[in-house]
């Protein structure tokens, strides 16, 4: 009853490792296991510009657009779907505000506050409170016919 009841509760969301955040890869992961989620999958990858480009294609067209793409396929990258009750929401807090300045200053222990060091190098992303988005995030990384991995951890059935 009890597992049920949790897992009934227990909402997942999308989480990314940026390539600034690679080198801090075994604190973030730390934190993510200090606050009780679960990983539900994890896999790591080198984002094509066009993987990167489609992933941030909400942004198209946007002053850092380019930056942005350029940066998020410069290097590795962990993606991991995490689950707990509200995951969406606790994620985006743990992490911080999205601008480096404002997470240093306000929430200097969040994963941006400690680790982001300028606009677009701010070490994590984590899927905003749109449910869809969440969905369509978790798929892009590990839906069927997603790509290759550089390595893949898979927990989901256990
Ligand atoms: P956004 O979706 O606004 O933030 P978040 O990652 O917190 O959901 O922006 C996506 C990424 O784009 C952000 O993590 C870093 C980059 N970015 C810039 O490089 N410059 C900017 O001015 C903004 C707003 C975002």
């Amino acid at each position: 009853f009890t597992a049920n009841k949790l897992n009934s509760q227990a909402e997942i969301t999308l989480a990314m490792i940026k390539p600034d955040g690679y080198y801090h890869i075994g604190d973030i992961i730390a934190e993510i296991y200090k606050a009780e989620f679960r990983i539900n999958k994890m896999k790591m990858v080198h984002l094509t510009k066009q993987q990167a480009e489609e992933f941030y294609a909400v942004h198209y067209g946007k002053p850092f657009y380019n930056n942005l793409v350029d940066f998020m396929s410069s290097g590795r990258i962990v993606a991991l779907e995490l689950s707990k009750p509200d995951a969406i929401q606790a994620w985006r807090n743990l992490i911080g505000p999205t601008n480096f300045e404002v997470a240093r200053r306000e929430k200097p222990n969040s994963i941006r506050g400690k680790f982001a060091s300028d606009g677009t190098r701010n070490a994590v992303h984590g899927s905003d409170s749109s449910e869809n988005a969440k969905i369509v995030e978790s798929n892009f990384f590990f839906g069927r016919n997603s790509f290759k991995p550089v390595a893949l951890f898979d927990n989901s059935t256990l």
